[in-house]
């Protein structure tokens, strides 16, 4: 834990303009920088550096926050490690607080399984019974140092690295926590890795947060692999196998390979194919994705061509769209996988193969040819369903509206129709977070709302002003409606948040740009602005409010309710005196 203190006084110290410029070039525009954005490609710089409010934004791709945002899109890096390299620059240590019980479990647990993992090294390099585990690597095809750098080790089981572990003092607890052990039904606890190869899982940053474990001789009625129980280290969701070795290469192939096993992952590996990492059997989770996300925006998905493969990869395809991934997929040959591949046949013959990914469209549209029949009505209907299913998880129009041309071909069906169709898709249980952002682009937030928004971030009287004089309904757009909100909760009432740290709080992505780009603009904001634009917004409100009431009113009177149609007249009155003042 790093103090909240220590990370504003970083953040305080640290210019942004300097920062930046010593990665960027920046030319002066007024009591701005100017550049060109090094998220985006463009031609005129719209990405803007404000020195007195110590944030950037692009007005091309919308980026902005302060100067932690920027290292972590910049450098690719966690908060943590932003926090770390502006520590770094500035000469400072990072005074690490005392950690919290659930964190010193953590840090122990962390130091159990890198303990295990040594053991069974030196258990796979040494004991005389592992003679079968290392001929075993060995036709499988591992050397010796790709065995060193993945940690890969043997498990000998007879309760040896329990003992080995009693030995050195650890707990009986930690070692059940770090699901080295498992209980025996009659009373006691044995190891829970017999006689199996060792594979560490490893973090994005390289330590060690449990095991994979394969049995040496295959047999009907034990599984091939088991892996550690989710641990407070380790939640199997969440890790890529390999891309903490990977990472570099996914960076700049731009590009990672998805297989599906730790032996798919390893021998492309071995064999010069770099950016390449494993899910582990699983359908890709949204966590994955966040991982994936950090170092590229292309996945190649690696699947068997079997039925559970397709269906794996089709919902794998989907959340990917959605996350605004591109996504390409490789059916394996029936029979193979990439470990096999590349062993039997070489490298290049894997990497032709990848040469042949299909995008999402070719790959989907080809299953469910084997399971329409296109010439049929039929078969078109539930074939286009499905596809313009998927293709509403793109978050572009364009290429949505371009791959909405592409069915209409492959279906000879009119566009027209498939546009209606998708239009229908879309309407019931509005999830769409995609077509809410795109209708924001369309409408803009009226300006008096965004000039109330400007007024609260910039004073504190305003602020305080606005938040006793408004409610949140008095807002009409979406956006400025979740802006307000937020800011009411968070940034008015509890905390004294800086700026830049109040964006890099923000998870909502499209509230953190709407307010950076707020935050850039140069607005010259004054009293009798603030006065008219709250009277302005309050009498948009009442009179909104008047109509309902009018409505109201109109039917008690048709009702002939002279009780309820008294009130409302009452009511009325009121709003026409507050909107006067
Ligand atoms: P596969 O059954 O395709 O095995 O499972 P594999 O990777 O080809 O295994 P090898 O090459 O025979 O060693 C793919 C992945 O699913 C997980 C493992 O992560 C495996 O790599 N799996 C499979 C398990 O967790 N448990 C199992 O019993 C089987
Ligand atoms: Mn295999």
């Amino acid at each position: 834990m790093i103090p909240q203190q220590f990370i504003e006084e970083i953040q305080a110290r640290t210019d942004i303009a300097e920062l930046i410029s010593s990665y960027i070039p920046l030319k002066k525009a007024g009591r701005n920088f100017k550049a060109l954005c090094p998220f985006h490609n463009e031609k005129t710089p719209s990405f803007l550096i404000s020195p007195q409010k110590q944030i950037f934004h692009c007005f091309g791709c919308g980026e902005g926050g302060g100067v932690i945002q920027f290292l972590m899109l910049f450098e690719k890096v966690s908060f943590v490690e932003a926090v770390e390299i502006l520590a770094k620059r500035l000469g400072q240590e990072i005074p690490y607080q005392k950690t919290s019980p659930q964190q010193r479990i953590k840090t122990t647990l962390y130091e159990v399984v890198h303990q295990a993992s040594c053991f069974f090294s030196a258990n796979l390099a040494q004991d005389l019974k592992a003679e079968e585990a290392r001929k075993y690597l060995v036709s499988r095809k591992l050397n010796k140092e790709i065995v060193k750098q993945f940690c890969i080790g043997y498990a000998p089981g007879r309760n040896m690295l329990l003992e080995f572990m009693r030995k050195k003092g650890v707990s009986l607890d930690l070692l059940e926590k770090s699901s080295l052990v498992t209980p025996k039904r009659e009373g006691g606890y044995m190891d829970l890795f017999r006689e199996r190869i060792m594979l560490p899982i490893f973090d994005i940053r390289s330590r060690i947060v449990g095991f994979g474990a394969r049995t040496l001789r295959e047999k009907e009625n034990i599984p091939k692999y088991i892996n550690s129980l989710e641990s407070p280290i380790y939640s199997k969701r969440e890790h890529l196998y390999g891309f903490n070795f990977s990472k570099e290469e996914v960076l700049k192939k731009d590009s990672v390979i998805v297989v599906e096993g730790y032996f798919d992952m390893i021998i492309p590996y071995l064999n010069g194919v770099r950016n390449i990492a494993a899910s582990l059997g699983t359908a890709l989770t949204i966590e994955q994705i966040r991982l994936i996300k950090r170092y590229t925006k292309n996945v190649i998905l690696v699947f068997d061509s079997d039925k559970a493969g397709q269906m794996a990869a089709l919902r794998a395809l989907d959340l990917l769209l959605e996350n605004e991934l591109k996504i390409d997929i490789v059916s394996m040959p029936e029979g193979l996988d990439p470990d096999s591949l590349v062993r039997e046949k070489g490298k290049d013959c894997f990497l032709e193969l990848i040469q042949d990914k299909v995008d999402f469209f070719d790959y989907k549209i080809g299953i469910l040819k084997g399971m329409y029949d296109f010439d049929s009505i039929e078969g078109k209907s539930k074939t286009a369903k499905e596809m313009l299913f998927t293709i509403n998880k793109i978050g572009s129009e364009v290429e949505k509206y371009e791959y909405t041309k592409k069915l209409s071909s492959s279906l000879g069906v009119r566009e027209e129709v498939l546009l209606l169709e998708s239009r229908k898709l879309k309407k019931p249980g509005i999830k769409n977070k995609k077509s809410s952002g795109s209708d924001f682009l369309k409408e803009p937030v009226p300006i008096t709302e965004k000039m109330i928004i400007q007024f609260i971030l910039n004073s504190k009287k305003a602020a305080a002003l606005i938040k006793n004089n408004l409610s949140k309904e008095c807002f009409s757009h979406p956006l400025a409606r979740k802006t307000i909100s937020l800011l009411f909760n968070d940034f008015i009432e509890n905390r004294n948040w800086s700026l830049p740290q109040l964006l890099g709080d923000i998870k909502d992505k499209e509230v953190a740009r709407f307010i950076s780009e707020l935050l850039i603009e140069e607005k010259l904001l004054d009293k009798d602005l603030l006065k008219n634009c709250i009277v302005k917004l309050r009498s948009k409100r009442l009179k909104a409010s008047k109509d309902g009431l009018r409505r109201e009113l109109k039917e008690a009177e048709v009702k002939k309710d002279k009780d309820k149609s008294n009130k409302l007249m009452l009511r009325c009155k009121e709003i026409d005196s507050e909107v006067k003042t």
